[in-house]
């Protein structure tokens, strides 16, 4: 079985790599350069010429400021080029998975949220995404739309989690946001729910994140520095000061407050298991810890 990933040099996209050919999949990743998602005719022939059973698009410009210098890029790899795939893969019959965010939702009250809540991105990168699961849906029904959150877990690419245990194994000084939420999602288990829902039926936009309530990325922090500590790799927990989203003035495009999903579609529909929060930052934090020991 073959499969086609685009954007398998990104976080995900590597661990999606890995994963499938660990799992027995021919695996094609051309590079930005071999395709380059800007182009439609790149990505359709691609598609087309590629014989893949399933294509899985981990690919997007994912940075929010990049979205906001320049929104026709965006549009263009984040809605144009997975609705291309999407058409290409109902003419060859592929089956197709792409990735989504959180950030297509409305973000202003505390809660989770599923598959049926209200979309309203807060910036041009959720703006660009929600075009894209929109158009998606629309060329091929039967594709999976996978929503991900604070993807983590590639310690060859650290995400906020990494970067934090990086700066406290150094000593520095830790500061976190503490009123920002969402839940946190490793990318092995994006890559192992993908192979498990391949198979199945199941189509559509599915929330795939951590179980539990709402974390901020202080609470995140916390948890994964609590981790580090009871694995003896810190002497002890450190100082996290807890700052605010509207101090956070590095921040050009603005953040939705709140947007954490719930996963229930995911793991009591459709059986696929997904870890809690808490269990996702002690596998996170394990893994880089222990690649610090190789490296
Ligand atoms: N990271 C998060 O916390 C997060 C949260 C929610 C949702 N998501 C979604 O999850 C998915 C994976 O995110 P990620 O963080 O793993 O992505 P990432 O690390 O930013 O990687 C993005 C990938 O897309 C490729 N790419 C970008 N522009 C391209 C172009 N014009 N042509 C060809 N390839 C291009 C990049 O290749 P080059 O590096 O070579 O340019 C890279 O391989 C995305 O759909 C993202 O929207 C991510």
């Amino acid at each position: 079985m073959k499969m086609l990933i685009f954007g398998g040099s990104g976080r995900t996209g590597q661990i999606m790599r890995n994963t499938a050919i660990s799992a027995g999949w021919q695996v094609l990743a051309p590079t930005h350069a071999e395709c380059d998602l800007l182009s439609p005719d790149a990505v359709s022939r691609e598609v087309l010429e590629s014989g893949a059973d399933a294509v899985v698009n981990c690919a997007a410009i994912s940075g929010l400021e990049a979205c906001l210098d320049d929104p026709l890029s965006a549009h263009m790899v984040n809605a144009v080029a997975p609705a291309t795939m999407a058409l290409a893969c109902r003419h060859t019959g592929a089956r197709f998975v792409h990735l989504s965010t959180d950030y297509v939702l409305e973000g202003h009250k505390p809660g989770l949220r599923d598959e049926s809540c209200k979309c309203k991105p807060a910036n041009t990168y959720g703006e660009s995404k929600r075009e894209g699961e929109l158009q998606v849906a629309e060329a091929l029904p039967s594709a999976l739309i996978l929503r991900v959150s604070w993807v983590c877990g590639n310690p060859a690419k650290p995400a906020f989690v990494e970067s934090m245990l990086s700066a406290a194994l150094q000593g520095k000084a830790l500061s976190a946001i503490g009123d920002k939420y969402s839940l946190p999602t490793d990318a092995q288990d994006i890559a192992r729910v993908v192979l498990e829902l391949l198979p199945t039926e199941a189509a559509g936009i599915i929330h795939t994140c951590s179980g539990g309530e709402p974390l901020s990325w202080h609470d995140c922090v916390s948890l994964a520095l609590q981790t580090a500590v009871a694995d003896g790799a810190l002497a002890g927990m450190p100082q996290v000061a807890r700052t605010a989203l509207a101090a956070a003035t590095f921040f050009r495009a603005e953040r939705p407050r709140h947007t954490a999903m719930n996963n229930a579609r995911l793991t009591q529909k459709l059986g696929i298991y997904m870890p809690s929060a808490g269990e996702t930052l002690q596998n996170v934090t394990r893994r880089y810890l222990q690649s610090l020991k190789g490296s």
